[in-house]
């Protein structure tokens, strides 16, 4: 008997579950039933992710549905900007679509963004779905309502917040995610022991080769604690008011690394996470607010794992400290032009820190061996 776990995410009449377990995908006609009015339904996935899951989803839902169309764009970071959101928004318009019609993302957090973008603009607001396909989608981005692309400027600048109607984890999903992919998505997990809950950190050093190798009960169990710990945050903090902020531990530090290596796919977004995380307890010791023991047990753990555990171990986005600082600047947390970070006072509690200057955060990086020119 398969157990399926679901959360809700708490927003009155937004409120959504996530669904949780093996198998969702095939059963997917049972979960969208109530949802799929109109009986009109587009797939959106990538170039990647549709060929393998998109008809599976297809058939699953074809008993409940009149019409299925299927749409892919490129798999890849580059799939969310302006030129792609333009493509998609005519193709679904060509398709001739109304404000009932159901739109899915199926796919990581790329396409989840990209196609929830797509939903809040469309007709001035659409419903869809997300099918999260990577561990990052599951844990992650899938949850809360965050959409949008990437401008020039910087990344998921151009975007809105709008919630989906259902979000089905489908657990077996993972087996086909690359092996660095699945890796990426733990540093994620990792962040939620870390910021809220040090029993789910102990949990996970001593479960972590289970979850990697998606053994059924613990990877269920790990996306589990990971939705139900961001959809308490989100119910709490919608629209980054507060403590949603706190979601973004380790994540000024490996912004800042995505940006200096240009998005290109040579370091995945939750490895610069991870090494985020291990500076972000380094520079929580320096400033006195956490015990250096903790900060060992993060880094065992990240190099336990096999993820980077600091700027040194970055497998790219490595600058001088001033252009790193400069993508830092870019931060949307920042308060008058002050640098703002999410920082760990222990494993399991972390908290937000205004007003440090460059000055500091330089001899940090100094400290830590970074070229200062
Ligand atoms: N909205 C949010 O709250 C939020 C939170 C965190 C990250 N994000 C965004 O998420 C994006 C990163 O997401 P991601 O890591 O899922 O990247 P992604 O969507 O690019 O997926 C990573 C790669 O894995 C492939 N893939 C995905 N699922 C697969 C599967 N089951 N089998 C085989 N291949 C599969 C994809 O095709 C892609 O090549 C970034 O753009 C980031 O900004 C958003």
């Amino acid at each position: 008997m398969t157990v399926i776990e679901q959360i809700s995410v708490g927003l009155g009449d937004r409120s959504y579950p996530v669904l949780i377990g093996p198998d969702l995908l095939v059963m997917a006609d049972k979960y969208l039933a109530d949802l799929i009015v109109k009986k009109q339904v587009v797939i959106i996935s990538d170039t990647i992710i549709g060929p393998i899951y998109q008809n599976s989803l297809a058939k699953a839902i074809m008993p409940i549905c009149d019409r299925v169309e299927i749409l892919q764009v490129p798999a890849g970071e580059t799939s969310k900007s302006l030129s792609v959101l333009d493509k998609v928004c005519n193709d679904i318009l060509n398709i001739g679509i109304d404000r009932n019609t159901v739109l899915i993302a199926l796919g990581g957090g790329v396409v989840g963004d990209l196609v929830g973008f797509v939903s809040a603009v469309l007709l001035r607001g659409t419903q869809y779905i997300q099918i999260p396909t990577s561990l990052l989608a599951q844990v992650d981005s899938s949850v809360g309502g965050k959409t949008g692309i990437n401008a020039k400027a910087g990344k998921n600048l151009i975007g809105a917040f709008h919630q989906p109607k259902l979000v089905l984890a489908d657990t077996n999903l993972l087996i086909s995610l690359p092996k660095r992919e699945l890796l990426a998505g733990y540093a994620e997990i990792v962040k939620y022991g870390l910021l809220g809950d040090a029993n789910f950190f102990s949990w996970l050093e001593d479960n972590w080769s289970g979850v990697l190798s998606l053994d059924k009960d613990k990877i269920i169990y790990a996306v589990k604690r990971s939705c139900e710990m961001k959809a308490k945050i989100v119910a709490a903090d919608e629209t980054e008011k507060s403590m949603r902020a706190l979601l973004n531990l380790g994540h000024t530090f490996a912004h800042a690394f995505e940006a200096v290596a240009n998005y290109d796919g040579q370091l995945l977004h939750g490895e610069a996470v991870a090494a985020g995380l291990g500076l972000a307890f380094d520079f929580s010791v320096i400033r006195k607010m956490c015990a250096k023991e903790d900060a060992i047990r993060v880094h065992n753990h990240l190099l336990q794992v096999g993820l980077p555990d600091n700027y040194a171990s970055l497998p790219a986005g490595k600058a001088p400290i001033s252009v790193i600082i400069e993508h830092m600047k870019k931060d949307k947390k920042n308060i008058s032009g002050k640098l703002t970070f999410v920082l760990a006072n222990k494993i399991g509690s972390a908290c937000i820190v205004p007003n440090i200057s460059e000055e500091e955060i330089t001899s940090f990086f100094m400290a830590k061996g970074v070229n200062h020119v």
